[in-house]
């Protein structure tokens, strides 16, 4: 079969991965990502807890040794994030930070210094961020807070992180990323995100694309019918406003499927190609990239808030344990 990187060109996308250092010392999973995808971003090394854990202790190390990688396979590189909105996902140390008798100069102050030193380190390597992460709460629409938004204002926040990211990357495309998915569920996330992208574009904010994490589940389901219509209202609201769009952490969650190996393989493919057809209909949608290509090398296997209940292993992704092409991959 021919690569998905061939097939995705054909499209005009770009099909890339998830990768972690780890991984890198597994030549099978390597291979396999290399002949398949022509782009790469770092699982949890390029986010700010790994590349400073502690305060002015930069840790540039796992994700330089990633990107290497990468290049050295001729790849794009996506930098995954700038700014995660979810407090409980920033460094403890930004969480616990003592701003001062002038809190929104200090955390302005916090937040450049940290843009410009991971734009700066990285430079040209990268040619795309995730600058802001999940901002909006699903539960209510609203956006989320944290030491930032508290001392700047959320969408003054996230304005600056943009403006600064495009100063000091400014060949860089520059994304919103959250987990925008199709089902009735998400409605209210779909609408704050919508109002929030609405509120950047009207100041003028240096936001590029959307970046649509695409978890999706059999909650998503399509098909022909509504879930389909609100999907396709809101990209047409998203291109409408100029952006581009990026799926950047495809991944299939079959906890609501059957056991049976063949069926819920089947299933998670007819879900994905639901999904998929709709979103690269956009021409704006130009790169597609799965967060971990391989079922033993996705984050669900051990993410525990919600594991399947007959204690089998989810088979979220294109390629079996054994590196071997599931129904999801055609
Ligand atoms: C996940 C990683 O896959 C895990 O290894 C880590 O423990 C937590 O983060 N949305 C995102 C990604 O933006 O950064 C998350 O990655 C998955 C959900």
């Amino acid at each position: 079969p021919e690569p998905l990187k061939v097939l995705g060109k054909r499209k005009g996308l770009n099909v890339g991965n998830a990768l972690s250092r780890h991984h890198l010392h597994n030549p099978g999973y390597t291979a396999l990502m290399a002949r398949e995808c022509n782009m790469l971003v770092a699982e949890n090394e390029g986010k700010w807890q790994a590349l400073e854990p502690r305060q002015g202790a930069y840790e540039f190390g796992p994700a330089d040794e990633l990107y290497a990688w990468a290049r050295s396979q001729g790849m794009l590189v996506r930098g995954h994030n700038l700014i995660w909105q979810d407090a409980k996902w920033l460094p403890k140390w930004v969480n616990a930070y003592d701003f001062g008798t002038q809190p929104a100069q200090a955390a302005e102050a916090l937040l450049r210094k940290h843009i410009v030193a991971v734009c700066d380190h990285f430079g040209d390597a990268i040619h795309s961020y995730d600058v802001v992460n999940e901002a909006v709460d699903p539960k209510t629409g609203g956006l989320r807070v944290n030491v930032f938004t508290e001392r700047l204002g959320a969408v003054e926040q996230m304005d600056l992180a943009f403006r600064v990211a495009h100063e000091r990357a400014p060949k860089a495309q520059l994304v919103y990323n959250d987990y925008m998915r199709p089902d009735t569920g998400s409605t209210k996330h779909r609408a704050g995100v919508l109002k929030l992208l609405h509120d950047l574009k009207s100041r003028g904010t240096p936001v590029h694309a959307l970046g649509l994490q695409s978890h999706i589940g059999s909650w998503d389901e399509m098909g022909t019918g509504d879930q389909q219509r609100e999907w396709r209202r809101f990209l047409d609201e998203v291109t409408g406003m100029g952006l581009d769009l990026l799926v950047t952490e495809f991944d299939v969650n079959d906890r609501k499927l059957p056991g049976d190996v063949a069926k819920r393989d089947a299933g998670v493919a007819a879900l994905a190609k639901d999904y998929l057809d709709v979103t690269f209909s956009y021409r704006q949608c130009k790169d597609f990239l799965m967060w971990g290509m391989a079922d033993n090398f996705n984050w669900l296997q051990t993410w525990d808030e919600a594991p399947r209940t007959d204690g089998l292993k989810m088979r979220p992704t294109p390629f079996d344990d054994q590196l071997r092409a599931k129904p999801l991959r055609d």
